[in-house]
């Protein structure tokens, strides 16, 4: 069963410009250089992304008028432990909670420095985890990066009620490992910055399983440009919604994303009837990987998943969806996940509400309030294409 469980919520697109793109009372940073394996950028990725924002950077800050009504009413949930799924079983067997971000070229970008400062501002705010636990933050990053990193954890943790590691993860190491497995769907949904070898690392959350050491089972790798409203263990409760034992269950939908009407422009319209690309909560409207829980244990384990990470498998999936993309992972789970959607839990849009309304403006006004709107509380922001972040 199981498998991929990834995933994120929707409003893919929209935001999904990866624009884009985890105690008891330690108080400084335990920069422990790891060897895990990893790899690089995520936050600085797609170049023909970069256009889109910088098109769009100057109006958003300005033009953030997009109805957030709904959203700032909300409050947040009650922060006790285990009180949304039972037990929390992978807490039991072992008390570390992974969380990981692409953390490469920060060093000489003040945009990005800030939109980390404020998440981890806001993670160790709301930050609550038992005495025995540890929030174990990885960071696939650069030598420079790293440095930066190191400095900036410092203040950022000052706080931290909770005991915390650091592990930083070489990007240059990772993609080392990455490239093989993902070389053939970069063909279809890289950015195409020209660096080929180098893009594999936005592929990363899809071969995590692979080269991550056995004894990591769950992480959740999220995106710089977030801010929390809510302590992020209760986002690790929600693997305990994955479907266990049996088939997938059908997930809950959320928000979607318009530039799956965009990029399945083709396929629908030789499939009219198709659901592919539609809003939620009928349609199937493509993840945004800002959030992503990933269930390394079950990704290992299925057949199906593996099998559809194979060169031929993509190729065919690709022709038949007639995709192509230029977002990395976040491609390739929305593909796969049109065709199998039983390997996906989708998380309740209120734990990636992206605010990018790039899509309002270019193309898809009439539509885009389906896939915009976000019922239900709202536990992390997500200021893609560079979208400001509303004040607490
Ligand atoms: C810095 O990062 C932002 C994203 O936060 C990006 O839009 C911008 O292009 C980057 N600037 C440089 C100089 O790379
Ligand atoms: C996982 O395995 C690595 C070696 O591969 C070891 O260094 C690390 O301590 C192990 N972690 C846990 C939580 O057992």
């Amino acid at each position: 069963m199981g498998i991929l469980k990834v995933v994120v919520c929707t409003m893919g697109r929209i935001s999904t410009f990866r624009s884009y793109q985890f105690i008891l009372l330690v108080a400084a940073t335990l920069a422990v250089a790891a060897f895990y394996y990893f790899g690089s950028e995520r936050q600085n990725f797609s170049s023909t992304t970069k256009r889109i924002k910088q098109s769009q950077s100057s109006y958003n800050t300005n033009r953030n008028d997009a109805d957030l009504t709904l959203d700032t009413r909300l409050t947040d949930q009650p922060h006790e432990h285990g009180e949304q799924g039972g037990e929390d079983t992978g807490a039991l067997v072992d008390p570390h909670f992974h969380v990981l971000m692409m953390f490469t070229k920060i060093d000489k970008n003040r945009s990005l420095q800030e939109k980390f400062r404020v998440a981890m501002l806001s993670m160790v705010k709301h930050g609550d985890f038992l005495e025995e636990e540890v929030l174990v933050l990885h960071f696939v990053s650069d030598p420079a990066s790293q440095e930066l990193g190191q400095r900036m954890l410092q203040e950022v943790l000052l706080d931290a009620t909770f005991q915390y590691e650091v592990v930083f993860h070489d990007v240059v190491d990772l993609t080392h490992k990455l490239f093989p497995i993902v070389e053939a769907m970069q063909k279809y949904f890289s950015a195409g910055s020209g660096a080929y070898y180098s893009d594999a690392i936005f592929f990363l959350s899809v071969a995590m399983h692979h080269i991550m050491p056995q004894n990591l089972t769950r992480i959740v790798q999220v995106d710089l440009d977030l801010k929390y409203r809510t302590n992020i263990r209760d986002l690790f409760q929600q693997f305990d919604h994955f479907p266990r034992g049996q088939s997938w269950a059908s997930p809950e939908r959320c928000s979607p994303s318009t530039a799956h009407i965009h990029t399945f422009w083709q396929y629908r319209k030789e499939n009219p009837s198709t659901r592919v690309g539609e809003p939620p909560p009928d349609g199937l409207p493509g993840f945004n990987s800002g959030v992503i829980l990933l269930d390394l244990r079950a990704m290992r384990a299925s057949a199906l998943y593996n099998r559809l990470l194979e060169p031929g498998n993509v190729a065919k999936l690709a022709d038949q969806y007639r995709f192509r993309g230029h977002l990395g992972d976040q491609d390739f789970f929305s593909m796969i996940g049109m065709q199998h959607p039983e390997l996906f839990y989708v998380l309740a849009c209120g734990w990636n509400r992206q605010l990018c309304t790039w899509w309002r403006e270019h193309g898809y006004r009439e539509v885009f309030q389906l896939y915009y709107r976000c019922d239900g509380p709202i536990y992390i922001y997500h200021g893609n294409c560079n979208t400001a972040v509303p004040d607490d």
